[in-house]
C-alpha cells in the first residue's frame, strides 16, 4: 500500500480499515486501495459545513402559474413547447440512481412491476409518458438515465430484455452517478464486505456532474438539446417533455422551471418551492417553520402552498455556469449494512451511520429564476415511495385507475 494513503488513514483516524488488508487476495488489495485512492476525503469536512450554516436568507412566497392560468394560455404554450421538442432542443433526463429504500425492493425501483391484471413495471410507464410526446411531435426526444454502480447492470440490462418497452434505444443514454463513501455515527468509515468499503449513491443533485463527465453534456449539445427535463424514477403519472410545460417555462423568459402541486394539507411533508433573498429556493418540510406553515392571504389561501414533485426543467447553459460553484452535500442518517472489524456482518434496523448527499433542488436556489408550474397532483402526482401508506403502491394504484390506465 501507498505510503500517502496510509498516511491519509492515519490522519483521518481511518486505520480500523486495515483490519482485513493482510487476509485479501493481491486483485483484492488492488482494488481495495483503487478505492482507497478514489475516495471523495472532503466528506468529511461536511460535518462543519453544515453546522456553519446558520440558517436560510429571507423567505417570501412565490407565485405560481396556476392551472387556471395555464389553461387560459394552453394553445400558446403548447405550441411553443412543441416547437422546442419538434427542433430537439428538448430532452428527458430520468434520476434512477437511487436506492428505494422505503419501497424495500430487491432490483432497480424503475423495474418494480406495479401491475395487477398484467405487468406494468415504472419503466415501461415513464417511457410511455414520454412517447405520447414523441408521437404528438413526431420527434425522439433524447432519454438519458442516470444509474448507480448499485444497479447500473440491471437497470441495462432490463431494459434491453424488455426492448426498451417501443422507445427507440439511439436515443437512450445511460450514464452512472458518483458514490460517496458511509460512515457511523463515530466518523469511522463502514466496509461493506471484507474487501470493500461501504460506499452510497451521492445523491441526485450529482446528476449534472456525472453526465458530463460522462461526455453526455457534450453530446446534448451535439445534438441541439437546450433544455432538460429531470425527474424522478417513481411517479408513475407524470408527464415527460411536457410541450405545455416547456412553452410556459419559454414564454415566461425563465431559465428554469419545476412543476408543483399544492399540498394537500399543510403539514404534508413535500419540499415548498419558495423565494430566498429574492430567488427561487425549496424549504424541506423539515425546514418550515409553523409560520411559514399556517400563513395565509386575505382569499385565505396558504402562502407557502407549492409543493415540488421532482419534475424541473433547465436551461442547460446555466447548468453549465453553475456547475463551477460547489453544491452543498447533506449529511443523511441512514441503515447502512457493514461488516465490524471481526468480521461480523451487521444488518441494521434502524439508522447507524451517515451517507453524503448532494440534492437537485439545491441546484434551484443557484439559477436566476424558476417558473412555479401548477399541476393537478390527481393527474400528475402518484409517487410509488413506500410499501404501504401514504405516496405507496396502493396510492398509486388508486390514481392510475382514476387516469384510466390499464394495470
Ligand atoms: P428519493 O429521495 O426517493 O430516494 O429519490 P431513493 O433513494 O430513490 O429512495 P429511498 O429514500 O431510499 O426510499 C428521488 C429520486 O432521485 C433519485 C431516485 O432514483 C429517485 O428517482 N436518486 C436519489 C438518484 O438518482 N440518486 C441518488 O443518489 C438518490
Amino acid at each position: 500500500m501507498k505510503q500517502e494513503t496510509k498516511q491519509l488513514l492515519e490522519q483521518y483516524g481511518q486505520t480500523h480499515l486495515l483490519s482485513f488488508y493482510d487476509q485479501m487476495k493481491d486483485h483484492q488489495k488492488l482494488d481495495f486501495e483503487r478505492q482507497l485512492d478514489t475516495l471523495d476525503w472532503s466528506v468529511f469536512d461536511c460535518f462543519d459545513e453544515n453546522s456553519s450554516q446558520d440558517g436560510k436568507g429571507i423567505i417570501s412566497p412565490i407565485d405560481a402559474l396556476s392551472i387556471a392560468d395555464i389553461e387560459a394560455n394552453r394553445d400558446t404554450y403548447v405550441r411553443i413547447g412543441l416547437e422546442a421538442v419538434k427542433a430537439g432542443k428538448v430532452g428527458a433526463l430520468l434520476l434512477a440512481g437511487g436506492q428505494g429504500t422505503r419501497l424495500g425492493f430487491g432490483g432497480p425501483k424503475g423495474s418494480f412491476n406495479i401491475g395487477v391484471t398484467k405487468e406494468l413495471y415504472l419503466f415501461e410507464q415513464l417511457l410511455k409518458n414520454t412517447m405520447d410526446v414523441v408521437k404528438e411531435s413526431g420527434t425522439w426526444i433524447p432519454f438519458f438515465i442516470m444509474t448507480s454502480d448499485k444497479n447500473h447492470e440491471e437497470t441495462v440490462g432490463f431494459l434491453k430484455e424488455h426492448n426498451y418497452f417501443g422507445y427507440n434505444p439511439d436515443y437512450i443514454f445511460f450514464f452512472t452517478q458518483d458514490m460517496a463513501p458511509c460512515m457511523d455515527y463515530e466518523k469511522k468509515l463502514l466496509m461493506e464486505t471484507k474487501e470493500q468499503l461501504a460506499f452510497s449513491p451521492n445523491g441526485n443533485g450529482g446528476w449534472f456532474t456525472s453526465f458530463a463527465n460522462a461526455g453526455l453534456l457534450k453530446k446534448a449539445k451535439e445534438m441541439g438539446v437546450e433544455w432538460l427535463n429531470c425527474f424522478s424514477v417513481d411517479n408513475v403519472l407524470q408527464r415527460i417533455a411536457d410541450p405545455c410545460f416547456v412553452g410556459a417555462v419559454i414564454s415566461a423568459g425563465c431559465v428554469s422551471g419545476a412543476k408543483v402541486v399544492r399540498k394537500a394539507d399543510p403539514n404534508e411533508r413535500v419540499g415548498v418551492l419558495c423565494l430566498e433573498d429574492g430567488k427561487p429556493s425549496i424549504i424541506e418540510y423539515y425546514e418550515m417553520t409553523p409560520e411559514m406553515t399556517y400563513s395565509q392571504n386575505n382569499r385565505g389561501e396558504y402562502l407557502y402552498c407549492f409543493g415540488v414533485i421532482l419534475n424541473y426543467l433547465f436551461r442547460i447553459d446555466q447548468l453549465e455556469e453553475i456547475m463551477e460553484k460547489r453544491l452543498s452535500t447533506h449529511v443523511v442518517e441512514k441503515k447502512i449494512p457493514y461488516v465490524d472489524p471481526d468480521g461480523t456482518e451487521h444488518h441494521p434496523e434502524k439508522p447507524n451511520g451517515y451517507k453524503f448527499e448532494k440534492l437537485i433542488l439545491d441546484m434551484i436556489h443557484m439559477l436566476e429564476n424558476c417558473l412555479a408550474y401548477e399541476v393537478d397532483r390527481e393527474k400528475e402526482f402518484a409517487p410509488v415511495k413506500n410499501k404501504e401508506g401514504v405516496d405507496s403502491i396502493d396510492t398509486a394504484r388508486e390514481l392510475l385507475r382514476k387516469n384510466g390506465i390499464e394495470f
